[in-house]
């Protein structure tokens, strides 16, 4: 992956052989009249750019109807942007067809749960199952790529685009009949489908495929099983389409990389990205901030969780914005310094580009209030000085291309199947959030200093010395045994309510909770006790917990310590929070959730075990974020500050390549600025 990326969009169009950060944007030039184009070129130079995505919203100007094609334009620009050297990640255009499609073949269009279509007029209304749409589609591609095959100006492949960001869920006739061939594929029989779905409930045993559907509006709670794998199947039917694309792309130019970008961000959770990470020579991302207590750490989780998504191989920044958006309720702008601590701290987590949705802010369309590297207000402008700024210091950076992420001592599990899971319907409570669970958690980690690497369940968990799995809700044997032999072998597991719950099918383990892992944290439950909302139960040694009480009983009491009780609550005086060792390892248990400020005051605990602690100075710990990347001869070491106030970091060896220069050892960082020192390894 790394060589693919650095051989292409590293080096760029312009044929210097150095490694090098890319920089850039979303291009649409066809918003624009063509004198706009040679000035957009002329300022993408000036501001340092290297590569911009065309062409992703193009379908109707590039086939204007079934039988025309109109590529013109985009010979013009392809051109001009090779001779200003700048290279072209080129969009397949395939995520938003044209009034003509939609009008002849309206049976492209999605299908809510409710059976309402989903009308054109805004963009991405194709069924990803609609055999249609995907013959349009590939056609598209393939005319794309025939064009553009050998134009020195292509440096990627940009798959549709945010795949499923609006039509992740359909439930029409076309998914139906999808659906029931992805069951087939899964189950092989009617019988082992009607086991897995638990169908012996409210008189649901299927006696023929063609029974089965989506789970559209029902009178009640649609059965779980069906729900869970429509999940699975939807994400998959979006990978399918992703796979379609890229199968013709790589038969045209085998040595061109294909990227789609992902929406690690906020709730997006329909897409299992880390089962599409193996389908493309990239990984990119796309984030917005959303404005909140947690905002910065929610960037900082995400673009981690990307890192762990490519394996922690460098991934690309597709889209961020340099300021405010216009899809939130109220869109704040961005404050001096954020434009360049956002960006890097995505360079901090593995980006090896920086990338904006968009180049110059539209005059017109849905966007117009969305920020863009060249503002209405035109180039004279702080945002464009502080891009062009940024420019610089990207250029500054480039050793640091293709460097990898750097394990982390901690980690932090993230599992799709646990995420979709946990918050289905008709359970304990509607309260629960996989994620705010998992970026607690990880914000206590920040606020004491210590660094730590999201996972997910394909990586090699035993690298960690501490492996932190918030509500790991679905846990089949497999996972079971790997977390048993982790842990008897010297790693430190830490895990919550609601965790170890159920297998694969949704069916829950028997016999007691934490099912699955009730051996292994040497602890019984026998009922669970959620709270209401507002409601909060005191306990000895931590807390106070909110949303959720376990009722538990030690069962092996010779190796499992008590860490907090219960104090108040229906289990006053019962355990809450447990630690067993075994072999040279040990498993806990966090029966209730703590937010952040319990788990802060919880981790040095939980951590101690394995003796990791901050690598950070004491009077920087919770002030500044600390990453790590790692290349062949040298380390980087970036350092974030986290708040708007001066904060000085002492006692950390290596050249400064970004930041003030040292003064009497130690490292000035200003509000929310950034530093990164080099090691020799
Ligand atoms: C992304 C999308 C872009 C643009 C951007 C605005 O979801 O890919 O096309 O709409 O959001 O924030």
């Amino acid at each position: 992956m790394i060589s693919t990326l650095q051989s292409r969009m590293l080096r760029g169009a312009d044929g210097d052989p150095a490694p090098r950060l890319a920089y850039g944007a979303d291009y649409n030039p066809e918003q624009w009249p063509r004198d706009v184009w040679e000035e957009d070129v002329r300022l993408m130079r000036e501001a340092g750019v290297t590569v911009v995505s065309v062409g992703i919203f193009s379908w109707a100007k590039i086939q204007p109807g079934p039988d025309t094609w109109d590529f013109g334009w985009l010979d013009e620009v392809m051109d001009l942007l090779h001779a200003g050297g700048i290279g072209v990640d080129l969009a397949t255009a395939t995520a938003s067809p044209p009034p003509w499609l939609t009008t002849a073949h309206p049976e492209i269009l999605p299908v809510t749960a409710n059976g309402e279509t989903l009308w054109p007029g805004a963009r991405q209304h194709w069924r990803p199952t609609s055999p249609v749409f995907r013959e349009h589609a590939l056609r598209l591609v393939r005319t794309i790529a025939d064009r553009y095959k050998d134009h020195p100006a292509l440096v990627a492949w940009h798959v549709s685009n945010e795949l499923g960001c609006h039509n992740v869920y359909d439930h029409s006739d076309d998914a139906a009949r999808a659906f029931r061939v992805w069951l087939r594929a899964r189950y092989g029989t009617l019988d082992a489908l009607n086991h897995a779905w638990g169908t012996a409930f409210w008189s649901q045993r299927y006696t023929d495929w063609e029974q089965i559907l989506p789970p559209r509006l029902a009178a009640s709670h649609p059965n779980p099983t069906q729900q869970l794998d429509f999940k699975r199947f939807s994400s998959d039917a979006l990978k399918d389409h992703l796979v379609a694309e890229r199968e013709i792309l790589k038969e045209i130019t085998p040595d061109i990389p294909v990227t789609t970008n992902f929406m690690v961000m906020g709730n997006t959770k329909g897409m299992n990205y880390p089962d599409w990470a193996d389908e493309i020579d990239f990984v990119s991302n796309d984030h917005y901030v959303h404005p909140g207590p947690q905002d910065r750490d929610e960037l900082s989780f995400s673009a981690n969780l990307t890192s762990g998504i490519a394996a922690g191989r460098p991934w690309f920044l597709m889209e961020h914005s340099t300021s405010a958006v216009n899809w939130q309720p109220v869109n704040v702008a961005k404050r001096p310094g954020e434009l360049a601590r956002d960006a890097l701290l995505h360079v901090a987590h593995g980006a090896d580009a920086v990338c904006y949705f968009q180049w110059r802010q539209s005059a017109a369309g849905a966007e117009k209030y969305h920020s863009a590297m060249v503002p209405h207000a035109g180039a004279d402008s702080d945002v464009f000085r502080a891009v062009a700024e940024l420019g610089a210091t990207l250029r500054t950076l480039a050793p640091v291309a293709g460097a990898e992420r750097e394990t982390a001592a901690v980690g932090i599990l993230y599992d799709w199947d646990s995420w979709w899971a946990s918050e289905q319907d008709s359970h304990p409570t509607s309260l629960l959030d996989y994620r705010q669970e998992a970026l607690d958690w990880y914000s206590a980690l920040l606020a004491l200093g210590v660094r730590a690497d999201l996972v997910t369940t394909r990586a090699d968990l035993s690298r960690h010395q501490v492996l932190i799995a918030p509500v790991l809700h679905v846990v089949p044997a497999g996972l079971a045994k790997e977390l048993t032999r982790y842990a008897e072998q010297g790693g430190h597991l830490i895990t919550t309510y609601f965790s170890g719950v159920v297998d694969e099918n949704d069916h829950v383990w028997l016999g007691g909770y934490p099912g699955a892992l009730r051996e292994l944290l040497g602890i019984r439950i026998e009922e669970f006790g959620p709270l209401l909302a507002g409601e909060d139960v005191e306990l000895d040694g931590a807390g106070p917990g909110t949303l959720w009480t376990d009722r538990i009983t030690v069962t092996d009491a010779t190796d499992t310590e008590v860490l907090a009780s219960y104090r108040t609550g229906v289990h006053a005086g019962r355990p809450a929070i447990t630690r067993r060792t075994t072999g040279t390892g040990s498993a806990a248990y966090v029966s209730t959730r703590l937010g952040i400020d319990g788990l802060r005051s919880l981790l040095p605990r939980l951590l101690e075990p394995a003796g990791v602690s901050s690598e950070l100075p004491e009077d920087a710990r919770g002030r500044v974020e600390l990453t790590v990347r790692r290349g062949a001869t040298e380390r980087f070491l970036f350092l974030v500050n986290r708040t708007d106030e001066t904060v000085p970091v002492t006692g950390l060896a290596g050249d400064v390549l970004v930041g003030d220069d040292r003064t009497d050892d130690a490292l000035v960082l200003g509000p929310r600025a950034v530093a990164v020192l080099r090691q020799a390894l």
